[in-house]
């Protein structure tokens, strides 16, 4: 089990956001987080990264129990984030954003995992002098998920990747995805739009109001009645991929508490 989290509450004030969640991410899966809005998808991922402090339960990471790792140094031990929103530096060149995911980090292997990233993305390869801050929204997305590749995670926790971006872009990111996991990279994936991240999953988990009401392999979750009424825009006649909701950007007030701003 390479990310076992056990149990976890985690509190936004007196707001229980997190009452006692609890999964797992064998090495070498890809699981998904499902659930709508507020159900504490976000809240779960920033709390495996180090950015949300449990209230109790525990996290094991590799082998060890990480609940009270400091953020940054979760980083170093192999858990990477591109965080929901995009958090480019505007006023940096790509590739120097991408170069950031690299801090601490030493040697040649740099340039070799900055030219893998440069393959996984080639849109960043060919504007790799061009300033964060003028990459589309979607190109965005992928200098962020590029960043946190070159810090050679062995998970990676990925919030809501599609969101906002046009319907050929989502296809990109998930397929590039699958290619990051094929190249031996865990993955712990939250998306509003269930449907492919339940293709492209091993194993799912149904987050609502805080508590895990269901997990089960992806697959079995498609053909689910409950979650395909939930999540997946309805019968199972209808369903495809254009009956999956659209990616919503979210819109929430200045956050209370926030440890750290990603
Ligand atoms: N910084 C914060 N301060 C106060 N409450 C918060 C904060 N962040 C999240 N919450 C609350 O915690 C709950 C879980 O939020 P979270 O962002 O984890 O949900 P989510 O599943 O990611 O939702 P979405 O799909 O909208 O992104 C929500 O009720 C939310 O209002
Ligand atoms: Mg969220």
């Amino acid at each position: 089990m390479l990310l076992e989290i056990e149990d976890i509450r985690v509190h936004y004030g007196k707001v229980e956001a997190l009452k006692g969640v609890s999964l797992q991410v064998d090495e070498g899966e890809i699981v998904t987080l499902i659930g709508g809005n507020g159900a504490g998808k976000t809240t779960t991922l920033k709390t495996v990264s180090g950015l949300r402090r449990l209230s109790s339960g525990r996290i094991r990471f590799d082998g060890r129990d990480i609940s009270k790792v400091p953020g940054h140094k979760r980083v170093r031990i192999g858990i990477g984030q591109s965080p929901e929103g995009r958090g480019v530096f505007p006023g940096m060149t790509v590739e120097d954003n991408l170069l950031m995911g690299a801090y601490g980090r030493k040697g040649p292997e740099i340039a070799k995992d900055l030219a893998e990233v440069y393959t996984l993305f080639e849109r960043l390869a060919e504007r790799k002098g061009q300033m964060g801050g003028t990459m589309s929204g979607g190109e965005q997305q992928m200098v962020a998920i590029g960043r946190a590749l070159m810090a050679r995670p062995k998970v990676l926790l990925l919030d809501e990747p599609s969101m906002g971006l046009a319907p050929k872009l989502v296809q990109q990111i998930f397929s590039i995805i699958e290619e990051i996991n094929r190249r031996g990279t865990t993955v712990l994936l939250v998306e509003q739009n269930a449907q492919q991240a339940l293709k492209l999953a091993h194993r799912a988990y149904v987050l609502e109001t805080g508590e895990v009401v269901k997990t089960a392999p992806a697959a079995d979750l498609l053909d689910d009645p409950q979650v395909r009424a939930a999540y997946l825009g309805g019968d199972l006649g209808v369903a495809d991929e254009k009956a999956a909701p659209p990616a919503v950007p979210e819109q929430r007030a200045a956050p209370e508490g926030e440890e750290t701003q990603s």
